[in-house]
Protein backbone atom coordinates (compact mmCIF):
# COMPACT_ATOMS: atom_id res chain seq x y z
CA UNK A 1 0.00 0.00 0.00
CA UNK A 2 1.17 3.36 -0.84
CA UNK A 3 -0.24 6.80 0.96
CA UNK A 4 -0.79 10.21 0.43
CA UNK A 5 0.38 11.94 3.51
CA UNK A 6 -0.40 16.11 3.84
CA UNK A 7 -0.20 18.21 7.15
CA UNK A 8 -0.93 21.68 7.76
CA UNK A 9 -2.04 22.36 11.27
CA UNK A 10 0.88 24.87 12.12
CA UNK A 11 3.28 26.78 9.94
CA UNK A 12 4.05 23.87 7.27
CA UNK A 13 2.21 22.71 4.41
CA UNK A 14 4.02 18.88 3.52
CA UNK A 15 3.56 16.36 1.59
CA UNK A 16 4.94 13.01 1.42
CA UNK A 17 4.70 9.36 -0.02
CA UNK A 18 5.14 6.73 1.98
CA UNK A 19 5.24 2.67 0.91
CA UNK A 20 4.28 -0.01 3.27
CA UNK A 21 6.84 -3.03 3.12
CA UNK A 22 10.39 -2.78 3.05
CA UNK A 23 12.21 -5.33 5.72
CA UNK A 24 10.96 -6.33 9.16
CA UNK A 25 13.33 -3.15 10.54
CA UNK A 26 11.58 -0.63 8.57
CA UNK A 27 8.12 -1.34 7.97
CA UNK A 28 7.26 1.94 6.00
CA UNK A 29 9.94 3.57 3.15
CA UNK A 30 9.39 7.27 2.36
CA UNK A 31 9.56 7.45 -1.12
CA UNK A 32 9.29 11.43 -0.90
CA UNK A 33 8.84 14.23 1.75
CA UNK A 34 8.40 17.79 0.42
CA UNK A 35 7.66 20.96 2.99
CA UNK A 36 7.38 24.29 2.34
CA UNK A 37 8.40 26.36 5.37
CA UNK A 38 6.41 29.43 6.55
CA UNK A 39 8.95 30.97 8.70
CA UNK A 40 10.35 33.72 7.06
CA UNK A 41 6.53 35.10 6.87
CA UNK A 42 6.02 34.46 10.46
CA UNK A 43 9.45 35.92 11.62
CA UNK A 44 8.52 39.58 11.01
CA UNK A 45 5.67 39.26 13.60
CA UNK A 46 8.28 37.04 16.34
CA UNK A 47 5.56 34.11 16.33
CA UNK A 48 2.78 32.14 14.23
CA UNK A 49 0.25 34.29 12.68
CA UNK A 50 -2.72 32.27 12.17
CA UNK A 51 -4.47 33.87 10.08
CA UNK A 52 -1.44 34.26 7.66
CA UNK A 53 -0.99 30.76 7.95
CA UNK A 54 -4.11 29.56 6.56
CA UNK A 55 -3.61 31.77 3.68
CA UNK A 56 -0.34 30.40 2.92
CA UNK A 57 -1.20 26.89 2.93
CA UNK A 58 -3.91 27.78 0.44
CA UNK A 59 -1.56 29.19 -1.66
CA UNK A 60 1.32 26.09 -1.71
CA UNK A 61 -0.78 22.94 -1.27
CA UNK A 62 -1.36 22.16 -4.48
CA UNK A 63 1.94 22.48 -5.73
CA UNK A 64 3.28 20.68 -2.52
CA UNK A 65 1.05 17.93 -3.32
CA UNK A 66 2.07 17.76 -7.03
CA UNK A 67 5.94 17.49 -6.00
CA UNK A 68 5.08 14.60 -4.06
CA UNK A 69 4.25 12.67 -6.29
CA UNK A 70 6.53 13.61 -8.65
CA UNK A 71 10.18 13.54 -5.79
CA UNK A 72 8.52 9.85 -5.08
CA UNK A 73 10.11 8.73 -8.72
CA UNK A 74 8.71 7.18 -12.06
CA UNK A 75 7.36 4.46 -10.87
CA UNK A 76 4.90 6.08 -8.08
CA UNK A 77 3.39 8.64 -10.77
CA UNK A 78 1.02 7.04 -12.71
CA UNK A 79 -2.30 6.28 -13.04
CA UNK A 80 -2.63 5.45 -9.51
CA UNK A 81 -0.29 7.01 -7.11
CA UNK A 82 -1.56 6.59 -3.77
CA UNK A 83 -4.16 4.12 -2.42
CA UNK A 84 -4.93 5.95 0.82
CA UNK A 85 -4.88 9.33 1.89
CA UNK A 86 -3.27 10.04 5.30
CA UNK A 87 -4.37 13.98 6.79
CA UNK A 88 -3.71 15.96 9.81
CA UNK A 89 -7.43 16.36 11.48
CA UNK A 90 -5.72 18.38 14.64
CA UNK A 91 -4.97 19.77 17.06
CA UNK A 92 -3.36 22.70 15.40
CA UNK A 93 -4.46 25.92 14.06
CA UNK A 94 -8.37 25.19 13.02
CA UNK A 95 -7.85 27.38 9.67
CA UNK A 96 -4.56 25.89 8.51
CA UNK A 97 -5.97 22.42 9.60
CA UNK A 98 -9.27 23.04 7.39
CA UNK A 99 -6.68 23.89 4.02
CA UNK A 100 -5.41 19.97 4.54
CA UNK A 101 -8.37 18.38 5.62
CA UNK A 102 -10.53 19.93 3.00
CA UNK A 103 -8.11 19.64 0.18
CA UNK A 104 -7.56 15.82 1.38
CA UNK A 105 -11.06 15.19 0.97
CA UNK A 106 -11.35 16.73 -2.47
CA UNK A 107 -8.32 14.68 -3.32
CA UNK A 108 -9.97 11.41 -1.92
CA UNK A 109 -13.75 12.01 -3.79
CA UNK A 110 -11.93 13.10 -7.35
CA UNK A 111 -9.73 10.30 -7.17
CA UNK A 112 -11.88 7.30 -5.29
CA UNK A 113 -9.05 6.48 -2.68
CA UNK A 114 -10.45 6.17 1.23
CA UNK A 115 -8.99 8.81 3.63
CA UNK A 116 -8.07 8.47 7.04
CA UNK A 117 -8.01 11.74 9.69
CA UNK A 118 -4.91 11.52 11.50
CA UNK A 119 -3.86 13.01 14.97
CA UNK A 120 -0.72 15.28 15.11
CA UNK A 121 0.99 13.55 18.26
CA UNK A 122 0.21 10.01 16.32
CA UNK A 123 2.48 11.40 13.19
CA UNK A 124 5.06 12.49 15.84
CA UNK A 125 5.07 9.19 17.75
CA UNK A 126 5.21 7.12 14.24
CA UNK A 127 7.84 9.47 12.94
CA UNK A 128 10.25 6.82 15.85
CA UNK A 129 8.89 3.59 13.82
CA UNK A 130 9.76 5.35 10.57
CA UNK A 131 13.23 6.17 11.27
CA UNK A 132 14.05 3.21 13.60
CA UNK A 133 11.63 0.42 13.10
CA UNK A 134 8.96 -0.45 15.49
CA UNK A 135 10.12 -0.39 18.87
CA UNK A 136 10.68 -2.74 21.41
CA UNK A 137 6.60 -2.11 23.61
CA UNK A 138 6.08 -1.21 25.98
CA UNK A 139 7.35 2.23 25.05
CA UNK A 140 7.51 5.69 26.74
CA UNK A 141 7.73 8.84 24.07
CA UNK A 142 8.36 12.59 24.76
CA UNK A 143 6.39 14.41 21.92
CA UNK A 144 8.12 17.99 22.61
CA UNK A 145 7.37 20.58 19.94
CA UNK A 146 6.36 24.24 20.12
CA UNK A 147 2.41 23.41 20.83
CA UNK A 148 3.38 20.50 23.09
CA UNK A 149 5.11 18.60 25.56
CA UNK A 150 3.50 15.49 27.11
CA UNK A 151 4.63 11.65 27.56
CA UNK A 152 2.65 9.12 26.27
CA UNK A 153 2.71 5.29 27.30
CA UNK A 154 2.69 2.81 23.85
CA UNK A 155 1.43 -0.44 25.50
CA UNK A 156 0.46 -1.82 21.72
CA UNK A 157 1.29 -0.49 18.44
CA UNK A 158 -0.90 2.46 17.70
CA UNK A 159 -2.42 2.75 21.48
CA UNK A 160 -1.13 5.46 23.02
CA UNK A 161 -1.97 6.58 26.62
CA UNK A 162 -0.98 10.05 27.92
CA UNK A 163 1.23 9.62 31.22
CA UNK A 164 1.37 13.19 31.43
CA UNK A 165 1.97 17.07 29.58
CA UNK A 166 2.97 20.51 30.58
CA UNK A 167 0.88 22.45 32.79
CA UNK A 168 1.46 25.71 30.63
CA UNK A 169 3.87 26.57 28.25
CA UNK A 170 5.73 23.72 25.90
CA UNK A 171 9.26 23.10 25.73
CA UNK A 172 9.44 24.39 22.48
CA UNK A 173 6.98 27.59 23.65
CA UNK A 174 9.68 28.47 26.13
CA UNK A 175 12.87 28.01 23.70
CA UNK A 176 11.05 30.85 21.52
CA UNK A 177 9.96 33.36 24.26
CA UNK A 178 13.41 32.77 25.68
CA UNK A 179 15.11 33.38 22.34
CA UNK A 180 12.40 36.64 22.34
CA UNK A 181 13.73 38.07 25.06
CA UNK A 182 17.45 37.52 24.18
CA UNK A 183 16.53 39.24 21.28
CA UNK A 184 17.76 36.00 19.00
CA UNK A 185 14.72 36.07 16.39
CA UNK A 186 12.30 33.14 15.71
CA UNK A 187 12.00 30.18 16.08
CA UNK A 188 14.21 29.88 19.18
CA UNK A 189 15.25 26.67 18.97
CA UNK A 190 17.60 26.00 16.90
CA UNK A 191 19.77 29.59 17.19
CA UNK A 192 19.74 28.64 21.30
CA UNK A 193 20.61 25.18 20.46
CA UNK A 194 23.94 26.53 18.70
CA UNK A 195 24.48 29.36 20.84
CA UNK A 196 24.46 27.07 23.89
CA UNK A 197 27.19 24.62 22.36
CA UNK A 198 30.19 27.23 23.24
CA UNK A 199 28.07 28.65 26.77
CA UNK A 200 29.13 27.32 30.20
CA UNK A 201 25.72 25.59 31.38
CA UNK A 202 26.14 26.19 34.86
CA UNK A 203 27.01 30.01 34.85
CA UNK A 204 23.56 30.97 35.39
CA UNK A 205 21.55 29.59 38.77
CA UNK A 206 17.69 28.34 37.26
CA UNK A 207 15.13 26.32 38.99
CA UNK A 208 14.13 22.96 37.92
CA UNK A 209 10.42 23.66 38.58
CA UNK A 210 8.83 20.81 41.10
CA UNK A 211 5.37 20.37 40.69
CA UNK A 212 4.07 19.84 43.93
CA UNK A 213 0.43 19.60 43.38
CA UNK A 214 -1.63 16.75 41.68
CA UNK A 215 -3.55 17.54 38.05
CA UNK A 216 -7.07 17.24 39.13
CA UNK A 217 -8.33 17.07 35.97
CA UNK A 218 -5.90 14.13 35.70
CA UNK A 219 -6.09 10.17 36.64
CA UNK A 220 -3.45 9.18 38.49
CA UNK A 221 -1.27 6.90 37.12
CA UNK A 222 1.45 4.93 37.90
CA UNK A 223 4.30 6.85 35.91
CA UNK A 224 2.25 9.88 35.62
CA UNK A 225 4.51 13.26 35.23
CA UNK A 226 3.17 17.02 34.61
CA UNK A 227 5.90 19.28 32.98
CA UNK A 228 5.91 23.46 33.55
CA UNK A 229 8.28 26.02 31.77
CA UNK A 230 6.51 29.21 32.32
CA UNK A 231 8.05 29.62 35.36
CA UNK A 232 12.11 28.89 33.56
CA UNK A 233 10.94 31.30 31.49
CA UNK A 234 10.68 33.91 34.09
CA UNK A 235 13.56 33.39 36.42
CA UNK A 236 15.38 33.80 32.86
CA UNK A 237 13.82 36.96 32.18
CA UNK A 238 14.93 38.07 35.72
CA UNK A 239 18.51 36.89 35.84
CA UNK A 240 18.80 38.66 32.04
CA UNK A 241 17.61 41.91 33.98
CA UNK A 242 20.09 41.47 37.02
CA UNK A 243 22.97 40.86 34.52
CA UNK A 244 22.52 44.12 32.75
CA UNK A 245 21.97 46.24 36.23
CA UNK A 246 25.33 44.55 37.26
CA UNK A 247 27.08 45.93 33.75
CA UNK A 248 25.21 49.46 33.57
CA UNK A 249 23.05 48.82 30.26
CA UNK A 250 19.76 49.57 29.72
CA UNK A 251 16.50 48.06 30.27
CA UNK A 252 16.48 46.87 26.67
CA UNK A 253 20.19 46.68 25.42
CA UNK A 254 21.53 43.11 24.64
CA UNK A 255 23.97 41.20 26.68
CA UNK A 256 27.50 40.91 25.77
CA UNK A 257 27.79 37.67 23.08
CA UNK A 258 29.64 35.68 26.08
CA UNK A 259 26.74 36.59 28.67
CA UNK A 260 24.09 35.27 25.60
CA UNK A 261 25.80 32.06 25.24
CA UNK A 262 25.92 31.26 29.10
CA UNK A 263 22.21 32.20 29.45
CA UNK A 264 21.38 29.98 26.28
CA UNK A 265 23.46 26.91 27.52
CA UNK A 266 22.02 27.31 31.57
CA UNK A 267 18.74 27.41 30.07
CA UNK A 268 19.04 24.58 27.63
CA UNK A 269 20.80 22.44 30.18
CA UNK A 270 17.39 22.87 32.77
CA UNK A 271 15.31 22.12 30.25
CA UNK A 272 16.80 18.83 28.94
CA UNK A 273 17.38 17.31 32.60
CA UNK A 274 13.38 18.12 33.48
CA UNK A 275 12.19 16.48 30.40
CA UNK A 276 14.84 13.73 30.16
CA UNK A 277 14.39 12.95 34.02
CA UNK A 278 10.48 12.62 33.37
CA UNK A 279 10.76 10.70 30.23
CA UNK A 280 13.36 7.58 32.21
CA UNK A 281 11.37 7.86 35.76
CA UNK A 282 8.37 6.90 33.75
CA UNK A 283 10.47 4.70 31.59
CA UNK A 284 11.73 2.89 35.07
CA UNK A 285 8.77 3.44 36.99
CA UNK A 286 6.47 1.23 34.18
CA UNK A 287 9.03 -1.43 33.27
CA UNK A 288 9.73 -0.20 29.47
CA UNK A 289 11.86 -1.95 26.87
CA UNK A 290 12.40 1.31 25.36
CA UNK A 291 11.84 4.89 24.96
CA UNK A 292 11.58 7.81 22.13
CA UNK A 293 11.32 11.68 21.55
CA UNK A 294 9.72 12.91 18.96
CA UNK A 295 8.30 16.11 17.75
CA UNK A 296 10.53 19.55 16.84
CA UNK A 297 12.75 20.10 19.84
CA UNK A 298 13.88 16.33 19.75
CA UNK A 299 16.19 18.27 17.02
CA UNK A 300 17.52 19.75 19.63
CA UNK A 301 21.46 17.98 20.07
CA UNK A 302 21.88 18.22 24.05
CA UNK A 303 18.04 16.83 24.40
CA UNK A 304 19.81 13.88 21.94
CA UNK A 305 23.22 13.45 23.39
CA UNK A 306 21.95 13.25 26.79
CA UNK A 307 18.75 10.75 25.74
CA UNK A 308 21.05 8.31 24.88
CA UNK A 309 24.01 8.71 27.58
CA UNK A 310 21.03 8.07 29.92
CA UNK A 311 19.83 5.44 27.47
CA UNK A 312 22.94 3.31 28.17
CA UNK A 313 23.32 3.89 31.50
CA UNK A 314 19.70 2.37 31.98
CA UNK A 315 19.79 -0.43 29.36
CA UNK A 316 17.14 1.39 27.33
CA UNK A 317 17.17 1.41 23.31
CA UNK A 318 16.66 5.40 22.47
CA UNK A 319 14.63 6.29 19.46
CA UNK A 320 14.81 9.50 18.19
CA UNK A 321 14.28 10.94 14.48
CA UNK A 322 16.14 11.51 12.06
CA UNK A 323 16.19 15.91 12.15
CA UNK A 324 14.11 16.25 8.87
CA UNK A 325 11.12 13.88 10.52
CA UNK A 326 11.84 15.71 14.31
CA UNK A 327 9.87 18.85 12.79
CA UNK A 328 6.69 19.05 11.15
CA UNK A 329 6.43 16.79 8.28
CA UNK A 330 3.77 14.55 6.10
CA UNK A 331 5.65 11.21 5.76
CA UNK A 332 5.26 10.33 9.56
CA UNK A 333 1.22 11.73 9.21
CA UNK A 334 1.34 9.23 6.25
CA UNK A 335 3.09 6.27 8.75
CA UNK A 336 0.69 6.83 11.40
CA UNK A 337 -2.71 7.28 8.60
CA UNK A 338 -1.20 2.96 7.41
CA UNK A 339 -1.58 2.49 11.52
CA UNK A 340 -5.06 3.55 11.83
CA UNK A 341 -6.06 2.36 8.51
CA UNK A 342 -4.86 -1.32 8.69
CA UNK A 343 -6.75 -0.96 12.60
CA UNK A 344 -9.91 -0.54 10.60
CA UNK A 345 -10.11 3.34 11.19
CA UNK A 346 -11.93 5.21 7.61
CA UNK A 347 -12.44 9.06 7.82
CA UNK A 348 -16.14 9.82 6.88
CA UNK A 349 -17.12 13.08 4.43
CA UNK A 350 -18.26 15.03 7.73
CA UNK A 351 -15.24 14.89 9.94
CA UNK A 352 -14.07 18.18 10.77
CA UNK A 353 -10.45 19.90 11.83
CA UNK A 354 -10.15 19.58 15.60
CA UNK A 355 -7.93 22.40 17.30
CA UNK A 356 -7.76 20.43 20.63
CA UNK A 357 -7.87 17.10 19.76
CA UNK A 358 -6.96 14.67 22.35
CA UNK A 359 -4.80 11.64 21.15
CA UNK A 360 -7.05 9.08 22.69
CA UNK A 361 -10.21 10.27 20.94
CA UNK A 362 -8.82 9.99 17.40
O1 LIG B 1 7.05 19.95 15.92
P1 LIG B 1 7.27 21.35 15.45
O2 LIG B 1 7.87 21.56 14.08
O3 LIG B 1 5.93 22.16 15.45
C1 LIG B 1 4.95 22.03 16.44
O4 LIG B 1 4.11 21.08 16.30
O5 LIG B 1 5.02 22.84 17.39
O6 LIG B 1 8.17 22.09 16.58
C2 LIG B 1 8.59 23.44 16.47
C3 LIG B 1 9.34 23.80 17.75
C4 LIG B 1 9.69 25.29 17.85
O7 LIG B 1 9.29 25.76 19.13
C5 LIG B 1 11.22 25.30 17.72
O8 LIG B 1 11.84 26.37 18.44
C6 LIG B 1 11.59 23.95 18.28
O9 LIG B 1 10.58 23.08 17.83
N1 LIG B 1 12.91 23.50 17.82
C7 LIG B 1 13.97 23.29 18.64
C8 LIG B 1 15.07 22.93 17.82
N2 LIG B 1 14.63 22.91 16.52
C9 LIG B 1 13.30 23.25 16.54
N3 LIG B 1 14.08 23.41 19.99
C10 LIG B 1 15.28 23.16 20.54
N4 LIG B 1 16.38 22.83 19.81
C11 LIG B 1 16.33 22.69 18.47
N5 LIG B 1 17.41 22.35 17.77
ZN1 LIG C 1 4.35 19.08 15.54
Amino acid sequence: MRVLGIETSCDETSAAIVEEGGDESRPWRVRSNVVASQVEIHRAWGGIVPELSARQHIRDICGVVERAVEDAGPAVAGERPYDLIAVTQGPGLVGSLLVGLSFAKALAWSRGVPFVPVHHLAGHIESLVLEGGEMPLPAIVLVVSGGHTSLYRVGAPGAYERLGRTRDDAAGEAYDKVAKLLGLGYPGGPVIDRLAADGDDRAVPLPKTRLTHPDRNAPDLPGRRDFSFSGLKTSVARQVTLRRTALGLAADAALPPAEVRDVCASFQRVVTESLLDALFDAARTLGARSVGIAGGVSANSRLRRDAVTRGAAAGLPVFVPHISLSTDNAAMIAAAGIRAYRAGRRGAWGVNAEASLALEQA
